[in-house]
């Protein structure tokens, strides 16, 4: 698949099965991870693979975190599951530096872009996903047991596989709805 193709083509898909990527697509989706713009070089950003039994570790987190807010047996349950939709999980965590110089939110943007640019190499290699976050993203037990410091985020989980069926065609709505030119 050509670049341009690639970028006009991408898209999210939520019914994901084996095969996972591994081995150098694997290596190659992290590497596509870590060339993203990147703002005094500060890499702020890492990530987290769940494979095999580590995402029911990833579920038991999550429910964990639900029965901590009181959450009642089904949605307790449901979080358990919730890692189990993909082969595949990378959480991409946003790991902020204290710098003088670059601003936290930019920060967040560059850790987002590597998120993108983890999904897009997943999509050039033939495999689908999805990124999600939800509630439990920005939740305080999550947090804590993927070992957030204070100032970082978890910027999204993104759902990896391949896709269970042919992916519907998404159309989009065209770019001019959003541009406006200045132009002298
Ligand atoms: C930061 C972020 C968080 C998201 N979280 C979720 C989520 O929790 N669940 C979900 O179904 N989609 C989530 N999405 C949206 C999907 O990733 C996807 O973009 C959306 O379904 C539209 O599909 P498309 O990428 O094919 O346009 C999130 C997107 C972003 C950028």
């Amino acid at each position: 698949m050509d670049a341009l193709s690639l970028l006009l083509k991408r898209q999210s898909y939520n019914q994901l099965t084996e095969p996972a990527p591994e081995g150098i697509c694997l290596e190659n989706i992290l590497q596509a991870g870590v060339t993203v713009p990147d703002h005094g070089g500060l890499t702020p950003w890492r990530f987290i693979v769940f494979r095999g039994q580590a995402l029911d570790d990833l579920g038991e987190i999550y429910a964990e975190a639900r029965e901590a807010q009181g959450a009642d047996c089904e949605k307790i349950s449901k979080a358990r599951n919730m890692p189990l939709r993909a082969p595949l999980v990378i959480a991409i965590i946003a790991d902020v530096k204290d710098s003088p110089k670059i601003p936290r939110l930019e920060q967040l943007v560059a850790a987002g872009c590597s998120a993108q640019a983890m999904q897009m190499a997943a999509f050039a290699q033939g495999y689908q996903g999805i990124w999600r976050t939800g509630d439990l993203a920005y939740d305080a037990h999550v947090k804590k047991q993927l070992k957030l410091k204070e100032a970082d985020e978890i910027i999204g989980f993104l759902y990896l596989g391949t896709a269970k069926s042919e992916p519907p065609v998404k159309t989009r709505k065209p770019a001019a709805e959003f541009v406006e030119y200045w132009l002298e």
